[in-house]
C-alpha cells in the first residue's frame, strides 16, 4: 500500500463534505504520540486528531479494556439494558466535575451529540425559547449543534430560532472582559434575561482561533447566568479531560457550570460522549435523547481507561508542564519568526497565529497552510483553525515527551523559516481546502 494509492481512492470515494484536509496525511497506523504513514514513515501528531487520541495511539490500557469488552460484549447498549461499564464511567464523571445537587449522566457517541441533547434537554426543562452563543464557537456538526455554534465554516446552516450571538473576548485582537460582558449584558436587555434557557461557552474557544478569554470573563458569563437562572453550559469537548492541566478547563476560572459537555478526548480515539447536569434537567422527559449503540461497553471501558490512565500518568499535571515547555519553545522561535503573531493557550492547546504584519495583524492564512504542509514532509502534523484558518492549533496526545515537545518546535521553526524564505510553492497547497 502506497501513499499515493491512499490517496487517489480517497479522492475517489469519500466525499468532501466529510473532508478536512490540510495534507496528504495519510495514516495506517500509530504508536504513542506518533502516526506511521501508509509510506512507512513517523509523524509526531501533534494534532492528536483534534484531541480525540488523548493517551496517544495504542495504548496498551486502552487496548485492552476495548478488546475484552469487544470479545465479552455485554450487549450492544444501555439503551434497554443496564450495563456496568456505562455505569462505572457515570459514576466516574459524576465523581470528577463539581456541582451541586443531584446530577445525572447522558451517554452519546460525539461531541455534536451531546450538545445538541444537552441544549434540548435545557430549552424542554426551562421552558425558555432563547439561548446566548458566541461567534465562532463551534459545538458540533450535527442540525441541531450547528444551529447553536457561531462559526464561519457553518454559516449554511439554520440557525435555532432563539440564537443570540454575541462576541468572545480575542485579547490579542483587543478584545477585553469588560467589553465583552457588556454587550451581553445589552443581549440580556434587548431580549430580557427571563427569556435566556442557556448561555453555551467554550472554555477556550478552539476551532474559533484556540483563543483564551481574559481573566474575568468566564466569572463575570457565570454571575450573569446565576442571577437570571440562565443555565450555563461549558463544552468542554476539546480541552477537557485534563488537557488544560485540569480535568475541566473551566476550573481556571473557579466556575461551575450547571451542564458540562464531553467529547473527543474521553474516549481516547473511539466515540464517545457524555453531558453532565442537573437531575431536573437530565430528566425533563422518557426516550427523548436515544442513540441506540450509545453507552455501549465497549467506548465505555475505553472511557474508563482514559479515566484510569489519566489519574495513574497524571496526565493533567504533564499537560500543564509539557504544555508550558511548548509555549517557551514557540515564544523562542517567536523572536526569529516574523510571522509568529501570538502564542497563547493552557496546558496542551496551544495556538500559534500567523500574521503578515505585527502591526495591523493581518492573518497569514496562505502561510499558515504552507506550514502544515512544510512541517509534514519535515515530520510533524498539525492542522489549523480560526476564522481565516491562521491559527496553527496544538493539541497532541497528552502524553506526549518532552523530547517530542522539543522536536515539535524545531520542525515548526524550521518549516515557518522555508515559509518565510518563499522555499514553499503555492502548488504544494492546491487541493488543501481547509476549513
Ligand atoms: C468545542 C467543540 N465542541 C464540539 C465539537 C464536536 O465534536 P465532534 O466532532 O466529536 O462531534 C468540537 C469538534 O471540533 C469542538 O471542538
Amino acid at each position: 500500500m502506497s501513499a499515493s494509492s491512499l490517496l487517489e481512492r480517497d479522492a475517489r470515494t469519500i466525499g468532501a463534505i466529510e473532508k478536512l484536509r490540510f495534507s496528504p496525511l495519510t495514516a495506517v497506523g500509530g504508536e504513542g504520540s506518533e502516526l506511521i504513514t501508509a509510506d512507512g514513515r513517523r509523524v509526531l501528531d501533534m494534532s492528536a486528531t483534534w484531541g480525540a487520541a488523548s493517551l496517544g495511539y495504542s495504548d496498551p490500557v486502552l487496548a485492552r479494556a476495548v478488546a475484552e469488552a469487544a470479545s465479552g460484549m455485554a450487549g450492544a447498549s444501555i439503551l434497554s439494558s443496564v450495563g456496568e461499564p456505562a455505569l462505572c464511567f457515570a459514576e466516574e464523571l459524576l465523581a470528577r466535575v463539581p456541582g451541586e445537587g443531584e446530577r445525572k449522566v447522558w451517554l452519546g457517541h460525539s461531541g455534536s451529540d451531546a450538545n445538541e441533547a444537552a441544549v434540548r434537554a435545557i430549552e424542554v426543562a426551562s421552558g425558555r425559547p432563547n439561548l446566548l452563543v458566541f461567534a465562532g464557537s463551534y459545538h458540533g456538526g450535527t442540525a441541531g449543534s450547528m444551529a447553536v455554534s457561531g462559526h464561519p465554516s457553518q454559516e449554511h446552516a439554520q440557525a435555532h430560532p432563539g440564537r443570540v450571538l454575541v462576541p468572545y473576548p480575542d485579547p490579542y485582537r483587543g478584545g477585553s472582559a469588560a467589553a465583552a460582558l457588556e454587550r451581553i449584558d445589552a443581549a440580556l436587555a434587548e431580549h430580557g434575561p427571563e427569556t435566556f434557557a442557556a448561555a453555551l461557552v467554550e472554555p477556550i474557544m478552539s476551532d474559533g482561533g484556540l483563543i483564551v478569554p481574559p481573566p474575568g470573563f468566564l466569572a463575570g458569563l457565570a454571575e450573569r447566568c446565576r442571577a437570571h437562572g440562565i443555565l450555563l453550559l461549558c463544552d468542554e469537548v476539546k480541552v477537557g479531560v485534563g488537557r488544560t492541566g485540569t480535568f475541566s478547563a473551566f476550573a481556571a476560572e473557579g466556575i461551575e457550570p450547571d451542564v458540562v459537555t464531553f467529547g473527543k478526548g474521553i474516549g481516547g480515539g473511539l466515540p464517545l460522549s457524555a453531558v453532565v447536569g442537573p437531575a431536573p434537567v437530565m430528566d425533563c422527559a422518557n426516550s427523548f435523547a436515544i442513540l441506540t449503540t450509545a453507552g455501549n461497553a465497549v467506548c465505555a471501558s475505553a472511557g474508563l481507561a482514559v479515566l484510569a490512565r489519566s489519574d495513574e500518568l497524571g496526565l493533567a499535571e504533564r499537560a500543564a508542564e509539557r504544555g508550558a515547555q511548548l509555549a517557551a519553545g514557540l515564544r523562542e522561535q517567536a523572536l526569529e519568526r516574523e510571522l509568529i503573531g501570538d502564542v497563547r493557550g493552557r496546558g496542551l492547546a496551544l495556538g500559534v497565529e500567523l500574521v503578515r504584519d505585527r502591526t495591523s495583524l493581518e492573518p497569514a492564512s496562505t502561510e499558515a497552510a504552507k506550514t502544515i504542509v512544510r512541517a509534514l514532509e519535515l515530520g510533524v502534523a498539525f492542522f489549523c483553525v480560526g476564522p481565516e484558518s491562521s491559527v496553527l492549533e496544538l493539541t497532541p496526545p497528552l502524553t506526549i515527551s518532552a523530547a517530542e515537545v522539543d522536536r515539535a518546535v524545531e520542525v515548526i521553526g524550521a518549516a515557518l523559516a522555508d515559509v518565510e524564505a518563499g522555499r514553499v510553492a503555492d502548488a504544494a497547497i492546491a487541493g488543501y481546502a481547509g476549513w
